[in-house]
């Protein structure tokens, strides 16, 4: 049995475990910059089932980067009506004008100039170049915090915890499929390793698990008192 996460072994249980969500592109096709970052904003403030509906209604009726940043911003704050956090859908608005503006209508590939751009922060970067341009990001969102903390047994607290998390994550990610990597963590945190009463038999990752050999899985993460 391996004593180190082995990403090929996440990835083989992605193909057969991913789940299907209306941004994603299927196996093998290529993802849209587009639709990865529009998901990523709303997934921010919103859970996958919620977000749903609302990324359908805004594809629908915005296809693409060019349509939203020409639409009135009243119509794109209409549509996100129910989201909450407006500010969030102002970003949204002014993000798709400087793709149009700076980048001719193409989302840039790297972290660095994604960053740049209005609403886009370090994980929605390192999302959008993971996802949609497959190059080597580490994504790291509250599930995954919960699937490194576990593997790991990483005693810091969070919020303190971030940035050692972030360090052990980054060794993790492989070059090879980074972006369905990224995704892999996610449905593993989403639907595996759980917050409660995790589903430790069908993990592909039960061997390396240092949480699991104590016995302490749902101790992880750390929390500080509040
Ligand atoms: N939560 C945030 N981004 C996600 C994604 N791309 N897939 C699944 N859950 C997510």
């Amino acid at each position: 049995t391996p004593a180190k996460p082995d990403p090929a072994g996440l990835l083989a249980w992605y193909d057969r475990h991913r789940r299907r969500l209306p941004w994603r592109a299927g196996p093998g096709e290529r993802a849209d910059p587009y639709r990865v970052w529009l998901s990523e904003i709303m997934l921010q403030q919103t859970t996958v089932v919620a977000a749903g509906p609302y990324f359908l209604k805004f594809l629908d009726r915005f296809p693409d980067v060019r349509a939203l940043a020409a639409a009135p911003l009243d119509d794109v704050l209409r549509l996100w009506a129910g989201l909450g956090y407006y500010a969030r859908a102002r970003n949204l608005h002014a993000c798709a004008k400087a793709v149009v503006e700076r980048h001719g209508g193409m989302f840039p590939d790297s972290e660095d100039a994604l960053l740049d751009l209005p609403g886009i922060g370090a994980y929605t970067a390192a999302a959008i170049s993971a996802i949609a341009f497959d190059r080597r990001a580490t994504v790291v969102d509250g599930n995954v915090e919960r699937v490194v903390t576990r593997l790991y047994a990483i005693e810091d607290e969070l919020p303190r915890a971030k940035a050692i998390i972030k360090k052990y994550a980054e060794p993790l990610t492989p070059s090879n499929r980074p972006g369905d990597f990224a995704q892999a963590m996610m449905d593993l945190g989403a639907t595996i390793c759980t917050p409660k009463k995790p589903a430790c038999t069908l993990c592909p990752w039960i061997d390396p698990c240092e949480a699991r050999k104590l016995g302490l899985q749902e101790t992880f993460p750390r929390k500080a008192a509040k």
